[in-house]
């Protein structure tokens, strides 16, 4: 019964990982698309139209980053009630499969599902102010009209802390997660994925400050 568990967890674990690193490549196309902000006025709508007209392609793609993200949510709340019905009766099982026991006691995974719904909360804002605004999509106006003002500003910059965490830990330990861990590259990996997601925050960062300062 608990080796089927650990079994299922392993599974598990896989498909946070896969949707993790489905989510960190939409990231990253995203980050991509939001430096036309900071073009030629126009360049930001005209991708996000020239997005539209991709038609069910793009809806779809929406559609998979929405399964993505629930999948992980979901997975992780699972398998995380899981690992306590394990614990701590069963710690001799959860150290012979210490990633998953890890999975508990290690304080940074404590983090990443504390950093998780603080993601969560900034999303579900930052969706209904762009994703779902009402009325004409004007994206770049809306963009600018929110980020001229220092209470938003910060909230942008502050919310990329949690994604920032999430992200240093997530991307080196779905490598693992899959089964991906050579002994050549795991070592590097804690420090590669720290690399990756300092890029990709001051990426972030970056954005919404110049919008500001450039602001009248
Ligand atoms: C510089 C900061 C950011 C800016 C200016 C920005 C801007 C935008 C805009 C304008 C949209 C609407 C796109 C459209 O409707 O076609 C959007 C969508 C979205 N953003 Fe951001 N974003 C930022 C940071 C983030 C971060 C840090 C995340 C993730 C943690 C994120 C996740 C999303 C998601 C999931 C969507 C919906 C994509 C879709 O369904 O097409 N954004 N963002």
């Amino acid at each position: 019964m608990n080796i089927a568990i650990i079994r299922n967890s392993i599974v598990q674990k896989a498909l946070i990982a896969l949707s993790g690193l489905f989510l960190l490549a939409f990231l990253l196309f995203h980050l991509g698309g939001n430096f036309l902000l900071l073009g030629t006025p126009g360049q930001y709508n005209q991708l996000a139209q020239a997005l539209e007209h991709w038609g069910w392609i793009f809806h779809g793609l929406e559609l998979a980053l929405l399964v993505a993200l629930i999948m992980h949510i979901w997975l992780t709340i699972h398998i995380r009630r899981q690992q306590k019905q394990l614990a701590p009766k069963n710690l001799h099982l959860r150290q012979q499969h210490s990633w998953a026991g890890d999975w508990v006691v290690n304080s940074t995974s404590r983090l990443m599902v504390v950093t998780g719904p603080m993601i969560l909360v900034f999303l579900i804002l930052h969706l209904q102010q762009f994703r779902f605004h009402p009325g004409e999509r004007n994206l770049e106006q809306l963009v600018y009209q929110l980020l001229q003002k220092p209470g938003w500003l910060a909230v942008y910059e502050l919310a990329l802390l949690p994604v920032g965490w999430h992200l240093a830990h997530g991307f080196g330990s779905s490598f693992q997660s899959l089964g991906l861990g050579h002994h050549k590259i795991t070592p590097f990996l804690p420090r590669w994925s720290q690399i990756l997601s300092v890029i990709i925050i001051l990426g972030y960062a970056l954005i919404p400050l110049v919008i500001y300062l450039q602001s009248p």
